[in-house]
């Protein structure tokens, strides 16, 4: 394509189940952020759409386990979501949501074409049934074995494992979601989009013309399924959330999830432009605007083949240029997890990190999942802000700015004669622009937020060659033209950080006391050499950009992400079942006794136990016990404790111990003296 006329980007519509973590940030918002911001700086005509993806199954698992309606579930978490994305500088030009009202209508009407064009097969085929529950099981409502892979908890219509996306009666073993029944089959009728007959066109426009340029990620799993053999896929359901079928036959059916989400980039582009007094269409139907949809890896054949079958089927539509998708992020070793709680919220985060959004937004751009899963893990966020944006770029502009208000009380000095080392220095940070947009066209944008750091570490270099410090002890003149260099890089870093560092080029600008609206302090700018603080200038005083992360704000983070650890394992702890029955005579041969703790010693080299004196009302005696991971000899001085009295003795580390305290062990592996009403006691835990 030659230089497009505009650009329609879309970032996935985030499902409105529950808030949005750092995964999400890092695979798809930051990435396609990064991109609109960096095209709108060449001064491109950009629509960056994105919404709430409001309709699908989990919604209404959500409700029915909160026992709300979909509707508030939606409702909360797309105010959660839309604030937390203008919290981090996500740029959307417009943030819509598919229950709106020009979302059903467009989502409906493009069914309708499709299906007066004759484009669906409509079918009466047997589905998967939960008779218990009295509904259709479809996606997410119903478990079982992938066909492809052999994970036993794909869902419906997609393997979480593999990615591959399949029909429900495909599963294995299906169970139902609801109830755990397993499904019966009942006949319904539904309308399927025949991605068979597409099949030619996709190899042609995908397999033969994307090889190069889409990335192997991509076209790796694009070519997969369409070797595998392309099938007619159901796009209604029997649900009772979502757009309603439009046409004869459809009551009580709705639109499936999939089919409607993609076309709300569509209605939110034309929410926009109604807005903005502006004409939608050429962003979805003019042959020189360029689409691409930024997405995770999960989201691959829905991009790249279902959607632009559907575009295609109807006739009007341009297909994306590209589908820059990432892998996935992990979260210190584990996959990132709404249920299991494993993830870093970006509401919270902001609470725990305020004003640091640029911090996360670099270190999950410089460790970015691009071309294969990557781990978060705090080390490395507080090592990217400690070791880079503070010890390097923020290092560097302070220099820059505390220098320039000590030597010239803020003003930009003239530049004298340039040395080599200088017309060097100027034509190296001229350079820049074009290796980071090199790498951000080519979706690499952590080697792009490399090459920024790059650019600091050359003025960092710059400064430390030079030593104006040094110098302005012998040479003023020389100082000044080091300053004024130095004074032009910094104002490069302003303008080239702004698409991955937003709130920190802006605050840099405003030390610079720069106008970001002239032609100088601009991508193009920086580019041509032009001078971007011109002598004279007056600069404001220094601000710190970063701050150091200390130890302890990790650690605080790696303590709630082990509470998490701690609750699921709770959670899953599996009761012991019952023990074989007993006879009454056997109970009543234990004699178990009130009794008080009235010494207590540790055992010298044993980790788990104390030495105790123990009154049972019979006697003082000596009872050893494996307590002391839990307990300290202090803390258990004077405790009541119920007391197994005629055990047989026997000799623990050399000393003879009469007896056993009933002790029961919590989810979390804490040893307690029975107390039923202690919080920390759950239902069925066993005295021992
Ligand atoms: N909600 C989906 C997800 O989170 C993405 C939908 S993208 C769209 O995986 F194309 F359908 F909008
Ligand atoms: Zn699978």
């Amino acid at each position: 394509m030659n230089t497009p006329k505009r650009y329609t980007i879309t970032a996935a519509l985030p499902y409105t189940n529950g808030p949005i973590h750092i995964g999400h940030l890092a695979g798809v918002y930051v990435p396609a952020d990064i991109y609109s911001r960096y095209l709108r700086l060449q001064g491109h005509d950009v629509a960056f759409i994105c919404g709430s993806d409001e309709h699908g199954v989990p919604i209404t698992i959500k409700a029915k386990k909160e026992g709300v309606t979909p509707q508030d579930i939606v409702d909360k978490y797309h105010a959660i979501i839309k604030k937390s994305f203008v919290d981090f500088g996500i740029t959307f030009d417009n943030y819509s949501r598919t229950t709106a009202k020009i979302h059903h209508e467009t989502a409906s009407d493009f069914f309708k074409t499709l299906y007066d064009k004759g484009e669906f097969i409509e079918e009466v085929t047997e589905q998967l049934y939960d008779a218990e529950a009295n509904q259709f099981l479809a996606d997410r409502f119903v478990v079982g074995t992938c066909p492809k892979c052999g994970n036993e908890e794909s869902y419906g219509d997609q393997c979480e494992v593999c990615g591959t996306s399949h029909n429900a009666t495909d599963l294995i073993n299906p169970k139902s979601a609801i109830t755990g029944a397993t499904p019966s089959l009942k006949e319904t009728k539904h309308w399927f989009l025949p991605l068979d007959k597409h099949e030619a066109f996709l190899k042609e426009w995908i397999l033969e013309g994307h090889k190069k340029d889409w990335k192997p990620n991509v076209y790796g799993q694009v070519k997969s399924w369409i070797d595998d053999g392309l099938r007619p896929r159901a796009v209604t359901r029997d649900l009772d959330w979502g757009i309603p079928v439009p046409v004869d036959g459809g009551e009580g059916k709705v639109l499936y999830v999939w089919f409607d989400a993609p076309i709300g980039y569509i209605s939110a582009t034309k929410e926009w432009a109604e807005r903005e007094g502006k004409d939608w269409e050429p962003y979805w139907k003019d042959k020189e605007t360029k689409l691409l949809h930024f997405i995770g890896k999960d989201n691959i054949v829905f991009h790249c083949i279902i959607f632009p079958a559907m575009l295609k089927a109807e006739g009007s539509y341009i297909l994306p240029d590209n589908v820059p998708a990432n892998e996935f992020l992990n979260l210190e070793g584990n996959k990132l997890s709404t249920s299991k709680n494993w993830a870093v919220w970006l509401h919270e985060y902001l609470v725990d990190f305020p004003e640091k959004q640029d911090v996360l937004r670099y270190a999950l751009t410089a460790n970015a999942p691009e071309t294969k899963d990557n781990d978060f893990t705090w080390k490395d966020f507080q090592a990217r802000n400690n070791n880079e944006l503070v010890a390097i770029l923020g290092n560097f502009i302070n220099r820059v700015i505390v220098l320039t208000n000590k030597y010239y009380s803020g003003v930009v000095p003239p530049s004298n004669s340039l040395l080599q080392i200088d017309e060097d220095t100027l034509a190296a940070v001229k350079a820049y622009p074009n290796v980071i947009a090199s790498s951000i066209e080519r979706y690499r944008f952590r080697e792009a937020s490399q090459e920024l750091m790059n650019l600091a570490r050359l003025g960092n270099k710059y400064l430390a060659d030079e030593e104006p410090w040094k110098v302005i002890k012998q040479d003023e003149a020389r100082v000044e033209t080091i300053m004024y260099v130095a004074l032009q890089i910094a104002s490069a870093l302003a303008v080239l950080s702004e698409p991955f560092l937003p709130f920190t080029s802006a605050k840099l600008n405003g030390i610079l006391n720069v106008n970001t609206n002239t032609v100088e302090n601009t991508w193009e700018g920086v580019s041509e050499g032009r001078e971007l603080l011109p002598s004279g200038h007056n600069i404001g005083k220094a601000e710190l950009l970063f701050s150091k992360i200390e130890d302890k704000d990790i650690q605080i983070q790696l303590d709630k992400l082990e509470a998490s650890k701690k609750a699921n394992e709770a959670a899953n702890r599996v009761i012991e079942p019952q023990k074989e029955t007993i006879a009454f005579e056997d109970f009543t041969k234990l004699d178990i006794r009130v009794g008080t703790i009235l010494e207590a010693e540790k055992m010298p080299k044993a980790k788990k136990l104390l030495v105790l004196k123990v009154d049972t009302g019979i006697d003082v005696r000596t009872i050893v016990s494996g307590i002391a991971e839990s307990f300290t000899a202090e803390e258990v001085l004077g405790k009541k404790v119920t007391v197994l009295v005629n055990l047989a003795p026997r000799a623990l580390r050399g000393v003879e111990s009469e007896g056993m305290i009933l002790m029961t062990e919590t989810p979390e592996g804490k040893l307690v003296f029975v107390n039923p009403d202690d919080p920390s006691v759950t239902n069925g835990l066993q005295i021992s």
